[in-house]
């Protein structure tokens, strides 16, 4: 059993295999609707056979793993800052980390799927990332050698459907918790921070922690933190329609951070650096401007010194997750 709220009996909080979920137990509780589709190891699997296959896309090119490597914590190549699909042709946003999604409200910069069984349909049928159709996909994976079997033992019938497809590439993707960073160790009282990490979780906590916030370091809203004052991108208001959300993004976890430059959704900045002295320096006014970011005297910002900077920085780097970025378990077979 994994805890749909927080578990107080740590025996709870062990897994009895390695394809089961266990909500950590000082994450909220999950929204995925695991009752509609619990993870096997046979559906697990299924589903990374599916995640690795470029068998999705129109031209047998690009499969989910192309833009989600898990050694980079499952983001895109930073040679990609917008995403590759068929063709070579260009998206117009940065491919996200995944992690945690079991927690997540909402997905995509906007917000604009709401479930996360809902997801690949999106890559499958852009057409700039695999351009393929998806009952063109379920044609081919019933006519494939090893598919049918695959499904028959993850699900019980001999049915192949785009449902079963995507309840397979979900229990692939839900398993994929971190929360094993050098900050999750500190919280267990496992290790130490070092003065400058300390101090710099310290800054993040007063100047940060409203938007990233919580274990999760997302409040899961939307905001607009200056990076543009005209947007080529509506953001949340290509969902929401309100004019109000133009130019609000979805505020992105900070887990593993370090390996997923560049970063926001436009791929603005290419480094940690950067986005730090984006939040002390370059912050732009417009109407959706978060009004966290507008200081009492008008100023628009986070004011931060080069040390502040480089603390937050050095406490964004414990939030790496060694292990999840080396699980064997998201390995290609
Ligand atoms: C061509 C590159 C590309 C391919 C192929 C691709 N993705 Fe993505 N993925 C992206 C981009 C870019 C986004 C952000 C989209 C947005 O915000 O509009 C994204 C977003 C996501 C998200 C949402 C993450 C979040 O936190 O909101 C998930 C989950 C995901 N992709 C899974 C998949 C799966 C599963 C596949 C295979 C079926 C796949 N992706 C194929 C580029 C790609
Ligand atoms: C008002 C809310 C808010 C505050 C305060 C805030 N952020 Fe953000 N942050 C966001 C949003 C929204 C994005 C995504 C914006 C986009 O892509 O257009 C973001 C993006 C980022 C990213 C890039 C993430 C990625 O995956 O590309 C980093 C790193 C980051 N913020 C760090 C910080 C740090 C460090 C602080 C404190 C100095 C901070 N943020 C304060 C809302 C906020």
């Amino acid at each position: 059993m994994y805890c749909f709220t927080a578990c107080q009996d740590d025996s709870l909080q062990r897994a009895k295999s390695p394809y089961e979920f266990v909500a950590p137990s000082n994450f909220p509780a999950p929204t995925y609707t695991f009752y509609n589709n619990s993870i096997t190891e046979e559906g697990f699997k299924l589903g990374r056979k599916i995640f690795f296959d470029p068998i999705l896309s129109i031209d047998g090119s690009i499969s989910c793993s192309s833009c989600h490597d898990q050694t980079l914590a499952f983001a895109d190549n930073p040679l990609h800052p917008f995403s590759i699909g068929i063709d070579g042709l260009v998206g117009t946003r940065n491919a996200p980390g995944l992690a945690n999604l079991a927690f997540n409200r909402e997905f995509f910069w906007d917000g604009g799927v709401t479930h996360l069984d809902f997801v690949p349909i999106n890559a499958i049928e852009s057409p700039v990332e695999m351009g393929e159709d998806i009952t063109a996909v379920i044609a081919k994976i019933k006519n494939d050698a090893e598919y049918p079997a695959l499904f028959e033992a993850a699900f019980n019938t001999t049915e192949i459907n785009m449902p079963l497809l995507m309840d397979a590439l979900a229990q692939f993707m839900l398993l994929m918790v971190s929360n094993n960073s050098k900050y999750d160790a500190y919280l267990k009282g496992e290790e130490t921070l070092t003065d400058q990490e300390l101090k710099g979780l310290q800054l993040f906590d007063q100047k940060c922690e409203s938007c990233h916030s919580g274990i999760l370091f997302t409040n899961q809203g939307y905001f607009n933190n200056g990076i543009d004052s005209v947007f080529s991108d509506s953001g949340r208001a290509a969902i929401s329609a309100n004019p109000l959300d133009i130019g609000k993004f979805k505020v992105p976890t900070l887990r593993n951070i370090s390996v997923t430059a560049p970063y926001m959704h436009n791929a603005r900045f290419n480094s940690l650096d950067a986005v730090l002295d984006h939040y002390a320096n370059t912050v732009l006014p417009s109407n959706s401007l978060a009004t966290s970011l507008v200081q009492a005297n008008g100023d628009l910002g986070i004011p931060l010194s080069i040390e502040e900077k480089e603390a937050i920085i050095a406490f964004l780097e414990t939030l790496t997750d060694y292990e999840f970025l080396n699980d064997p378990r998201f390995f290609k077979e």
